[in-house]
């Protein structure tokens, strides 16, 4: 058959056309069912993209294109997704059930049909009272300051018992907090610390006392950590690093306690609208505190101004914020009950996207980037007086 040039450039743009289209619904629903094997899965799109060049090659018409349009169809129905295993009253413990993340996630299980332990810090206060109202009688409210090893003991007693030979499927840590945002050497030792013990010892302590009922059930320990714990972010020094320490935790559990029939899992959420940022009143008391413990050249180097600058990241921090959890919920699902859970999850808007441009870009990009991202509204005061002198 002799086709003449403006046929074949037809015949290509429907080809090309096509491959849009199938390809662009295969990978949507790749990615929204999760498939299970990425390597079988790329080799049989390279397949396909094989058959596609012999068709266009040989048959060149509507037969070729009916044959490529069968094959993708084909592939999209067999794509092996994930097997998922039932929720048949799973018990799960949430640290930090009070508000945010945990909270929501604590109605949400419970909703799906797990035995949910929701620990708060206030057994009294609003979230805890929500939950009792809100949610089925399978749900357990108990008081539990991640930081107090007492209390820790107690709600595994306490956990213990009400199972009584029933099996704890899983331990999510999710309590934590952020503290205030400033430049690593503003902020003072007691920032430090407070976010490592929240967000890293008190999960590494949970983790350890609950351990054995994990290895029993063969169950799934999950911790929340954060975007910022997987890249490094202007003014986040103190949370980031303590989120960081929490994820390299996830990563070496997961190496050893796979002997085990354990999944451990990190979860790095970018921005979701709670209350971690905090409030006016409480940045004002840390920014006090920043203050007093600032010796006198390190004040005037910065320059109050700048110091006071701090506070306009944390009162945008809602506006970029997604207020719809549900990215962190579904992960958090998948990574309880797939059969074979990642061992890194990515919700929210550009976390993924953050986390490959940290990975795959040379460093010098990657902070160029992240300075342009998230510039202070304002510069030290010493640097503004060498730019003065330099300009004159
Ligand atoms: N929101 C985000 O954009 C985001 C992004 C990445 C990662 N995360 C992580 O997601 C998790 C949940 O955060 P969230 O955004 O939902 O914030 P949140 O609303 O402040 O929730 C944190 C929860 O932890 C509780 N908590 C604080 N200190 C605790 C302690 N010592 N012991 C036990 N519980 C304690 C808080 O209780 P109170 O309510 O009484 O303070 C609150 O219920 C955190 O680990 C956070 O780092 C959040």
């Amino acid at each position: 058959m002799v086709l003449y040039h403006s046929e074949v450039d037809n015949c290509l743009l429907i080809y090309a056309s096509a491959t849009l289209l199938y390809g662009g619904t295969i990978l949507y629903r790749a990615k929204k069912n999760r498939v299970e094997k990425a390597i079988p899965f790329l080799l049989g799109i390279l397949l396909l993209f094989a058959l596609e060049i012999l068709c266009f090659a040989t048959l060149r018409s509507y037969l070729g294109l009916s044959l490529f349009s069968l094959a993708c169809l084909i592939f999209c129905i067999y794509t092996p997704t994930q097997a998922m295993l039932p929720v048949d009253r799973k018990a799960v413990l949430i640290t930090g059930s009070d508000s945010g993340i945990g909270h929501e996630l604590a109605k949400y299980l419970d909703h799906l049909g797990f035995t949910v332990f929701a620990t708060v810090l206030n057994d009294k206060g609003p979230g805890a009272e929500t939950l009792r109202k809100t949610c089925s009688e399978r749900l357990s409210i108990l008081r539990m300051d991640v930081t107090n090893s007492a209390q820790i003991k107690d709600v595994y007693l306490e956990v213990k018992r009400k199972l009584q030979n029933e099996d704890l499927w899983g331990v999510i840590n999710n309590a934590g907090i952020m503290g205030y945002t400033a430049d690593g050497e503003l902020l003072p030792m007691r920032s430090y610390k407070q976010c490592m013990d929240v967000n890293f010892f008190g999960p590494v302590e949970l983790s350890k006392t609950f351990l054995p009922l994990l290895r029993k059930s063969k169950g799934r320990l999950i911790n929340i950590s954060s975007l910022a714990g997987g890249i490094p972010m202007p003014r986040f020094a103190a949370y980031g690093a303590s989120k960081a320490a929490l994820s390299m935790f996830s990563g070496v559990m997961r190496q050893e306690l796979s002997k085990w029939g354990i999944k451990v899992v990190a979860i790095h959420p970018s921005a979701f609208r709670t209350g971690i940022q905090g409030n006016p009143e409480l940045w004002n008391k840390e920014e006090q505190n920043l203050l007093d413990n600032l010796t006198p050249d390190v004040k005037k180097d910065y320059g109050e101004d700048y110091i006071h600058s701090m506070k306009t990241m944390l009162i945008h921090i809602p506006s970029f914020s997604a207020s719809d959890f549900s990215p962190v919920l579904y992960d958090v699902t998948h990574a309880l009950l797939a059969v074979h859970p990642h061992g890194l999850y990515t919700p929210g808007k550009n976390a993924y996207k953050f986390l490959l441009l940290f990975c795959y870009s040379p460093l010098w990009f990657y902070d160029f980037f992240m300075s342009k991202c998230m510039s202070p509204p304002s510069i030290p005061s010493a640097l503004r007086v060498t730019e003065t002198k330099s300009k004159n």
